[in-house]
């Protein structure tokens, strides 16, 4: 089966990210999570795996503030998702791959990320990248990808405000 990738453009988008979100997912916290980015205008970027007309992926950035300022634009990269009975067949990597294609394109310098290494790893993200930035969930799965060949940053980073209402 084919699938593409697209950027989320409308109400049914929203309906069918999610559907995807609540059925990928063990709890609602990421689902909700997008709703607020979307609703707050936080989403940097949305892009859907779409199959037959129905949405099996999704990955979202975010913008992330930095303090000192870098001087380059910061996204998170978070949540990403497959239908469970579409997860194994490449299409997170597909999704993981094009966002970070369109952040270089947009000019994003880094893009930080929550999450296993077995997976982000293989895109490049390193846990050393995102050492010195300061943030509440800093730690072995905080990694990063330097789109710009700079040296790791340091500062405090400061998320959309749908993160810090996050339990
Ligand atoms: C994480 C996720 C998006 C990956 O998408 P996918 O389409 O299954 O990924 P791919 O098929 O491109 O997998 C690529 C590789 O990553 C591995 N992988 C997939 N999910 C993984 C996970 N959660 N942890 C570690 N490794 C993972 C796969 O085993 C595969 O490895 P291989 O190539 O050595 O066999 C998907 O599994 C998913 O939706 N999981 C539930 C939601 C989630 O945990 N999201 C991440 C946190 S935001």
């Amino acid at each position: 089966m084919s699938f593409t990738i697209r950027p989320e453009q409308t109400i049914d988008d929203a309906a069918g990210i999610d559907a995807l979100l609540r059925a990928a997912f063990p709890e609602a916290v990421e689902a909700d999570l997008v709703q607020r980015l979307r609703a707050d205008g936080d989403l940097a970027l949305s892009l859907v795996a779409e199959e037959n007309g129905a949405i099996i992926g999704q990955v979202a950035f975010v913008p992330i503030a930095l303090d000192p300022d870098p001087g380059y634009s910061i996204w998170g990269l978070a949540p990403i998702s497959v239908l469970p009975h579409r997860q194994g067949q490449g299409i997170g990597s597909a999704l993981t791959e094009a966002g970070l294609s369109q952040a270089e394109a947009a000019g994003v310098g880094l893009v930080l990320v929550l999450g296993d290494q077995n997976f982000y790893g293989r895109f490049g993200f390193d846990t050393m990248l995102a050492d010195g930035i300061e943030v509440a969930w800093a730690g072995p799965y905080f990694a990063g990808l330097s789109l710009n060949d700079t040296a790791a940053p340091r500062g405090k980073a400061t998320y959309p405000a749908a993160f810090a209402d996050l339990g």
